[in-house]
């Protein structure tokens, strides 16, 4: 095929504990399209035992991908190798390096991204919309005053999405508080993970959290290299979100990222939990920004989280970095509130 001699000049050196037999994978759908790569889901056979097939998600170049690329993706591969496995983040199932495309086969998480998971959650045919309608303006002058719709959200509520979303499928479980705080929890157990072995993130938002079997959350592109000295402020994802509105005040001005700027990005993760997917600072521009950051500006409290889970939130977002919390303390805290009321 074309793409076997395209890639030919590459010889990748044989890592044996982590080849997969090419001939054992069959690529399938398309599953999403990164900056460089594409990500098409797979069928592995025998990849854990003989004869089981296992639905994988497949990572590759794109047919016309410069050298850099795939210095990346070889570098992402590698990085994943180092990290080792942690079942709150998308492992390393093996890799095809000999003789064709690099295809780098990771786990599949069936329910996709946490953003649009969430999102697919809200109940339809209420006035959640109106109770949170986070596509709307939010912030309607500089200081911060001014919200959706004012209202809190009853103390304990259960987010009832028994009415779903008409797709004729089966019918949405419904999600209640302890859910979206078990969200928060098994986000940080995976942020703990990769910070102890001083991977950062650099972009952590719902949309690189994935979901899979019986709704375990996964942390995904932790091993990608982000090119930071041509940081493009006005990128935008596919869904028109800014990642600037995840990332902390160093890192935005200094270009200063560790983990303490991977907390603050979490605590707008929280934000995006308790809010079901919702879009921070709807409608404020990149300059504007720039500008409620310098001023101590930050999000309000969402409807759906208690005073305890906003305090979190508001923790990860302190002006230095050393007064925001660990991501092991985060765990602590959430490990708490999760085995207590609840
Ligand atoms: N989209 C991108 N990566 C994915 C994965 N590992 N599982 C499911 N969908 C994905």
């Amino acid at each position: 095929s074309s793409e076997f001699t395209e890639v030919s000049e590459y010889d990748l050196p044989l890592d044996t504990k982590w080849e997969f037999p090419r001939e054992r994978l069959v690529i399938g759908d398309r599953l999403g399209e990164g900056a460089f790569g594409l990500v098409m889901k797979g069928e592995a056979l025998g990849i854990f035992k003989d004869n089981n097939s296992v639905t994988v998600a497949v990572k590759r170049l794109k047919e016309d991908a410069t050298d850099r690329e795939m210095m990346d993706l070889i570098r992402e591969m590698e990085m994943m190798k180092l990290i080792g496995k942690h079942k709150n983040i998308i492992n390393l199932l093996g890799c095809c390096t000999q003789r064709g495309p690099l295809f780098v086969i990771v786990e599949f998480a069936p329910h996709g991204n946490l953003r649009d998971f969430l999102k697919s959650h809200r109940p339809l045919g209420s006035n959640f919309s109106c109770i949170v309608d986070y596509e709307r303006p939010v912030f309607t002058n500089s200081n911060g005053s001014g919200s959706a719709c004012g209202s809190g959200f009853p103390p304990g509520a259960v987010v009832d999405m028994r009415q779903g979303q008409g797709q004729g499928e089966t019918p949405l479980k419904t999600l209640t508080p302890k859910d979206l705080i078990s969200y928060a929890y098994q986000v940080a157990r995976g942020m703990e993970y990769l910070a102890s072995k001083q991977c950062i993130h650099r972009d952590l938002a719902a949309r690189n959290v994935l979901v899979s079997d019986e709704y375990v959350l996964k942390i995904a592109d932790f091993g990608l290299t982000r090119n930071l000295t041509q940081f493009d402020y006005y990128r935008k994802t596919t869904d028109g979100r800014l990642p600037v509105k995840w990332m902390a005040p160093e890192a935005l001005f200094d270009r200063k990222y560790t983990s303490k700027s991977d907390v603050w990005s979490y605590g707008v993760l929280l934000w995006e939990i308790f809010t079901l997917g919702g879009n921070p600072y709807p409608s404020v521009p990149v300059e504007d920004l720039f500008n409620l950051l310098r001023n101590g500006h930050r999000m309000k409290k969402p409807p759906y989280a208690s005073t305890e889970m906003f305090s979190i939130m508001h923790s990860c977002w302190q002006e230095d970095p050393n007064n925001r919390p660990s991501f092991n303390r985060l765990v602590q805290e959430l490990d708490k509130i999760l085995t207590s009321s609840l």
